[in-house]
């Protein structure tokens, strides 16, 4: 070493004291890349939020409400923005948030007291997990895009249009929707390359509802897939023999004057109620959907199937909040629900284009929740040809496989987190 060193030429010494100058400028540059990257959120602010469970700002949108859209109780809407970082910068999951409907004066006065009727009630920060997860470990595809949920408190999968004189209510959710939308335009989404409308349960629907509507407001040349996550709400018949989501939809559609912006393509042939109902309306729809969907959907066995007003001796009380109290005839009803919605979907998945994920589980919406995301086994995402749900939507999204899968009737399902 030393010998060396005295064997240098004055030459060899400038060009080793250019190399160290050299390396210590190259390393500083990069603490500060780290620093920057830290700030403007790439992985690193990933790590360090999982670890703190991930809580996104709400932004009140007061310039929507000189275009009418409000919520009900006469608020401005809401979102939540998770910006994108590095490769996802230019890529958008727009999220649109669920929570059931009200269909009448009493009901959706109630809702006003809530965040469901107004931005007021509305939590300032809510967690991202699941689909709208920043940690790459929970979210491998669209963790670094950029993110946001569309807060609902119109009542009606943001697809209604009217004031109601008599109760004082707005329902403007299809301006909540074309404001929010073209505020996300104007912020950046203007120049996405890549687009998921995505939402849970009414929020699942009217991912559905709207799909060739935000199409048609992106650039020709940025993709857009649409993902509904218990969003296949069925016109079936109940334990009565009736139809209450039918009837209660009649209710929410005829309130709300959804009609004008529900599909035409449907409108067209179908009363305006049948087009509320997905399975009416997503064959037609242009844009690639992937539908998700638990075949045993809880909201609607509880909610649609076997409401109280359909059991008024309450034979089926116990079955439909606990499916190992159901006896073998009550099974056997819900068998056929399962083999409606399977039926629902047939010709939707013949298009390429389409995926389809019908797992036979008890549960309802099933993309927002790590574990049912994308939690490791045993007893993490349900899977359905070896491939869990985070897996199977971001292989049809990007196209790396056809997901076209249908479980089984239960019970055959081990990977299922039931909720009852
Ligand atoms: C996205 O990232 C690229 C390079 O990483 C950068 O040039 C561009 O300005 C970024 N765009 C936005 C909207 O941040
Ligand atoms: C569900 O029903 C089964 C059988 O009737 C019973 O053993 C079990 O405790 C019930 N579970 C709950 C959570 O009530
Ligand atoms: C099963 O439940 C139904 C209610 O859906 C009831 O009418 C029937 O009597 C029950 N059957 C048996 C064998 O308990």
């Amino acid at each position: 070493m030393r010998m060396t060193a005295m064997e240098m030429t004055g030459v060899a010494k400038l060009l080793l004291l250019l190399l160290v100058l050299l390396v210590l400028v190259v390393a500083g540059g990069c603490v500060q890349a780290a620093d920057g990257e830290q700030m403007s959120g790439g992985h690193r602010r990933s790590r360090r939020r999982r670890a703190a469970d991930v809580m996104v700002p709400i932004t009140i949108l007061s310039s929507a409400v000189d275009k009418g859209a409000v919520c009900m109780d006469g608020t401005p809407p809401a979102y939540h923005l998770d910006p994108g970082s590095g490769a996802g910068n230019r890529s958008w999951v727009v999220n649109l948030e669920g929570g059931g409907w009200c269909n009448n004066a009493r009901t959706c006065r109630f809702r006003t007291g809530s965040r469901h009727g107004s931005s007021d009630h509305m939590e300032r920060r809510i967690p991202f997990t699941g689909v709208m997860s920043a940690a790459p470990a929970d979210n491998p595809d669209f963790h670094s895009w950029n993110r946001v949920k569309i807060r609902y408190c119109d009542s009606g999968s943001f697809a209604g249009d009217a004031f109601s004189q008599e109760s004082g209510l707005q329902f403007r959710g299809q301006r909540i929707w074309g404001a929010t939308i073209q505020h996300l335009l104007d912020v950046g989404m203007a120049s996405a390359e890549q687009v998921l409308l995505t939402g849970c349960s009414a929020g699942g629907l009217a991912a559905i509802l709207h799909c060739d509507q935000l199409r048609a407001l992106l650039p020709a040349a940025a993709t857009l897939k649409c993902l509904s996550d218990g969003g296949l709400f069925l016109d079936a018949v109940d334990v009565a023999g009736g139809r209450s989501l039918r009837s209660y939809y009649g209710g929410v559609v005829g309130m709300q004057a959804v009609a004008p912006n529900l599909p035409k393509a449907c409108t067209d042939h179908l009363d305006a109620t049948s087009c509320f109902f997905p399975q009416n309306i997503i064959n037609s729809v242009k844009t690639p959907i992937f539908l998700l969907n638990a075949a045993y959907d809880v909201w609607q066995i509880e909610q649609s199937l076997a409401p109280n007003a359909a059991d008024p001796a309450g034979v089926w009380r116990a079955c439909k909040f606990n499916r190992s109290s159901c006896n073998a005839s009550q099974m056997q009803f819900l068998q056929g629900f399962r083999d409606q919605m399977v039926a629902a979907v047939r010709a939707f998945s013949e298009s390429r284009s389409n995926g389809v994920f019908i797992n036979s589980c008890f549960a309802h919406c099933q993309s927002e929740l790590t574990a049912t995301w994308n939690g490791a086994p045993p007893g993490g995402s349900p899977a359905l040809q070896n491939k869990g749900i985070a897996k199977s939507v971001g292989d049809w999204y990007f196209g790396r496989a056809e997901v076209k899968a249908i479980d089984c009737p239960y019970p055959c399902d081990n990977t299922c987190h039931h909720i009852i």
